[in-house]
């Protein structure tokens, strides 16, 4: 026993000092694999050491052994790299196979420099390469020096690279590596914007790289990056270099708090970018445009890194950011998006429609709305995704003749060639690496796209009556009353699944089989009308795969009609308590948490002015039929405080028990209001009873109050839901209620971002599902450093005194009832 215990002690001592170790080095991959091909002798490049891949070689497997050599000590561009001396050439189907110790997303890069060897001319060979069930190339004839990097999606177990040599030809390798990529560089929500929508699935796609470019900027090689990548200078894919200057200012940049780090992009792509040449002219209208190859049939993804190093104050510069010809960011202001400040890293995803051309033009112009015009980009990814048929290769869908074969190696030569011998230079080095536990933060965004000149609604979906063309064309998108009428049975009271201040919600399936909701409003109600068009606008404006979709409306006859996606899985609290659902254990509580965060977090961030969401509460939160969690109820939203306010005034609304004090107080809105009430949802899930129950004894009403209390107290497991004792760890316990604890801050300054809640959230499943790979006390600490400064005590008395005016003796549960009508009774304001 004791010596077992000693055991776990050192290995736990061990760990500590590992740990350390790593946090000096900065992101350590767990699997890191170098091979230096067709070579009997390692090979060091920088302080990276590429292992011999000779027969001994454990990870491959070949007919023949070729070993090539190119003999010369001085190969173009050699100087820089002895990688590129050797080659392995494989003369049947061979196979290179790595075990995986981390599940994700890994980089895997191939080098190649063809030589001639014996009589095997390498200018000549053709062949395939596949990386389990995914084809990189086929039948690719590499020209010159070339690195490919991709990323594929790889569980735990063997990781296998096939090279298999075309007819009649051979293939070979000079050098390869498979290296964790961490966890959150490449987040599962990109945006598609034509049409609109949230791209779901790329964790599971490969990508290839096709362009990392430094605006307006050197090369910056895989030395300065702590991920080992190399960013090309965008010089040579702008379209009109003379429309285009560039500004540098690097010591400036300051990474935020929460989204961009520097694995995002190191601080010189940040620090430099290339902008409008306006040269001060204030009538400059032209756009900087750059161009890339690409596949047609592809669908690509795109990461504008942006870090306003240009302007001289917040909230002057507006610009547009296109994607082809698609405005996907209108009036873009950087500083909105950074809480106000300069100099802070930014990125956004989007994923493209597959192309039906060779070219992707990205451009930047200006934005009527700006002080002045002009327009910056400070970096650029672009990467191609794997097709439906686990591919990368060539062209997508498009009939392949005998001979186009070396048509398309040829443009893949050409594509790649240009960046080639910058990657080459590049490869002198090895790297810093960066700490994996430093969570990437993520932006997106999704904005309508205006068409002939006018802000579309678009409500597009894939489950409208609607075609295809009249979501593409951005027209609102109006159903019929009719239509209604049918898909709801004239309105059968058995198809009610909920009543609201609103009016009824309906279970409906439109003619073609999607289930919808209909939420059918009170004509006589006035109110109403404001919330009928204020959640159409904020819907139409806002998708987002954690926030619920809607279908389309109807005005017809003096109606207010929403139809939404149907969410087969009810509401959050429907499932917490008050029924008898099913419990849901811990993992998936944490998971509904997280994507409710995700969406809120988008209405925070996702457009130029934040969007407050006013009435979170579990009844708001939906599940679809996978139990994924979607934001619902946008009546009362608010567009938030423009960036010289810090704060909307108006009217307390909202619902009883997830009210913020503050807001109450003051009767001033910022999203920190949405944080509070979300930290209020954070406790009913863990403890799975009313926000506000009067049946409890007094100190036990207010959830928030109570939760506080044993919470503080460092003793939450002793008021959690019965059905989670004993199920959850206590370091994700510990997460969980830290995190709740900052969002009930008394003072909305001290509470976390939505950005900040969803990141500790996702820790807190990460400690749950961890098994002991590092030190738990140390991976907190480096969390809740990266939230707001820490919540001191918290003010009980006066946050129960502000609700405890009310008296909740005679109501049973008022968590779900909307508040509006209540508090506009309590409130002097909206003058009616
Ligand atoms: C890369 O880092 C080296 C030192 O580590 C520095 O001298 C050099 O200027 C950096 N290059 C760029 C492009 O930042
Ligand atoms: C910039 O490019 C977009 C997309 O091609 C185009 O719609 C817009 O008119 C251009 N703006 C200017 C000023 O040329
Ligand atoms: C991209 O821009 C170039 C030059 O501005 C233009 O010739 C080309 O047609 C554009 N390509 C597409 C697909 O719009
Ligand atoms: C390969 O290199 C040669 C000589 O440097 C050059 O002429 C040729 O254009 C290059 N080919 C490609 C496809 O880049
Ligand atoms: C390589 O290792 C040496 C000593 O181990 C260290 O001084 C140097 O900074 C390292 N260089 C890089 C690029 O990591």
């Amino acid at each position: 026993m004791m010596g077992c215990g000693f055991l776990r002690f050192s290995i736990r001592v061990l760990l500590v000092l590992l740990n350390l170790i790593c946090c000096c080095r900065g992101f350590d991959p767990v699997d890191q694999y170098y091979i230096n091909c067709g070579s009997s002798t390692d090979v060091v490049v920088g302080n990276t050491t590429y292992v011999a891949d000779s027969s001994a070689s454990r990870y491959l497997s070949t007919p023949q052994d070729i070993l090539a050599d190119s003999n010369l000590n001085s190969i173009t561009p050699s100087d820089d790299s002895q990688l590129y001396r050797t080659a392995r050439i494989f003369t049947g189907p061979s196979r290179y196979t790595f075990s995986i110790r981390e599940n994700g997303r890994h980089w895997i890069r191939l080098h190649f420099y063809p030589f001639v060897y014996r009589n095997y001319d390498m200018n000549s060979a053709s062949f395939s390469v596949f990386v389990q069930r995914t084809t990189l190339v086929s039948d690719f004839s590499p020209q010159n020096a070339s690195v490919r990097e991709y990323s594929v999606n790889v569980d735990r177990g063997d990781l296998v690279i096939s090279f298999s040599p075309s007819a009649n030809s051979f293939a070979y390798v000079n050098a390869l590596e498979v290296v964790s990529v961490p966890n959150n560089l490449i987040r599962d929500d990109a945006a598609l914007f034509n049409p609109p929508g949230p791209f779901t699935g790329l964790v599971t796609r490969a990508l290839e790289t096709v362009a990392r470019v430094n605006m307006g900027g050197p090369l910056v090689s895989l030395v300065n990056d702590t991920l080992g990548r190399t960013w090309v200078s965008d010089r040579s894919f702008l379209s009109q270099p003379n429309l285009a200057t560039t500004a540098s200012n690097i010591p400036a940049v300051r990474y935020p708090s929460g989204g961009a780090n520097s694995d995002t992009a190191p601080q010189t792509v940040y620090g430099t970018c290339t902008r409008m040449n306006s040269a001060d002219d204030p009538r400059s209208n032209f756009n900087v445009t750059w161009g890339f190859r690409v596949d047609r049939g592809f669908q690509y993804f795109i990461r504008f890194h942006f870090c306003d190093i240009v302007s001289s104050a917040a909230n002057q510069l507006l610009f547009n950011v296109y994607v082809g010809t698609f405005l996907v960011a209108p009036d873009l202001e950087l500083t909105a998006r950074t809480q106000g400040r300069l100099a802070t890293p930014y990125f956004m995803d989007f994923v493209t429609p597959s192309m039906d051309v060779n070219n992707l033009n990205i451009s930047i112009g200006p934005s009527p709305r700006s002080a002045y015009p002009d327009a910056f980009l400070n970096g650029l990814e672009i990467m191609k995704i794997s097709n439906s048929r686990d591919s990368l290769s060539g062209e997508s869908n498009l009939p392949s003749f005998p001979g186009s074969k070396n048509r398309v190696g040829l443009i893949v030569g050409v594509s790649v060639g240009a960046s080639v011998a910058l990657v080459l230079a590049g490869i002198l080095f090895y790297v810093h690496r960066r700490r994996k536990q430093e969570r990437l933060g993520h932006s997106k965004t999704w904005v309508p796209i205006p068409v002939n000149g006018e802000t579309s609604h678009t409500m597009g979906s894939k489950y409208s009556t609607g075609t295809a063309a009249s979501v593409a064309s951005g027209l609102s998108y109006r159903i019929p009353f009719a239509a209604v009428q049918e898909a709801t049975n004239n309105f059968d009271e058995n198809l009610v699944i909920g009543v609201g201040g609103f009016g009824k919600v309906y279970k409906g399936v439109l003619t073609d089989g999607t289930k919808i909701a209909v939420k059918r409003g009170n004509p006589k109600s006035h109110q109403g009308l404001a919330e009928f068009r204020t959640e159409i606008e904020m819907l139409s404006q806002f998708r987002h795969r954690h926030l619920v979709s809607l279908i389309g409306y109807c005005d017809e006859k003096n109606e207010m009609i929403l139809v939404y996606e149907y969410m087969e899985n009810g509401t959050v609290k429907s499932h917490l308590y008050g029924s008898d659902l099913p419990s849901l254990g811990w993992k998936e509580r944490l998971e509904i948490c997280i994507g409710a965060a995700r969406g809120l977090h988008y209405l925070h961030t996702g457009y130029a002015k934040a969007v407050i969401h006013r009435d979170v509460k579990s009844a708001n939160i939906l599940l679809d039929e996978n139990l994924m969690a979607k934001v619902a109820d946008f009546g009362l939203s608010k567009t938030g405080p423009e960036i010289d306010q810090t704060h909307v005034s108006t009217a307390v609304k909202g619902s009883f028990g997830y009210l913020d004090p503050e807001y109450f107080r003051r009767q001033q809105l910022t999203e920190k209001s949405d944080v509070y009430s979300f930290g209020v949802v954070l406790f009913e899930v863990l403890c799975a009873r009313p926000v506000i129950d009067p049946s409890l004894p007094r100190e036990m009403v207010n959830l928030a109050e109570w939760a506080m209390k044993w919470q503080q107290k460092g003793q939450l497991d002793q008021i959690m839901d019965s059905n989670l004792v004993g199920k959850i760890k206590p370091d994700s316990l510990r997460k969980f209620g830290e995190t709740a604890e900052k969002c009930l801050a008394d003072f909305g300054v001290d509470r976390p971002s939505m950005g900040d809640v969803l990141w500790n959230l996702e820790y807190a499943l990460q400690l749950q599902e961890a098994v002991v790979q590092n030190d738990p006390d140390e991976n907190s600490a480096n969390v809740i450093g990266q939230l707001s400064p820490r919540v001191g005590e918290f003010n009980n008395v006066e946050n129960s005194n502000s609700v405890a005016e009310f008296d909740t003796s005679s109501v049973d549960d008022l968590s779900g009832v909307s508040m509006s009508r209540v508090f506009s009774q309590l409130v002097k304001s909206e003058g009616r």
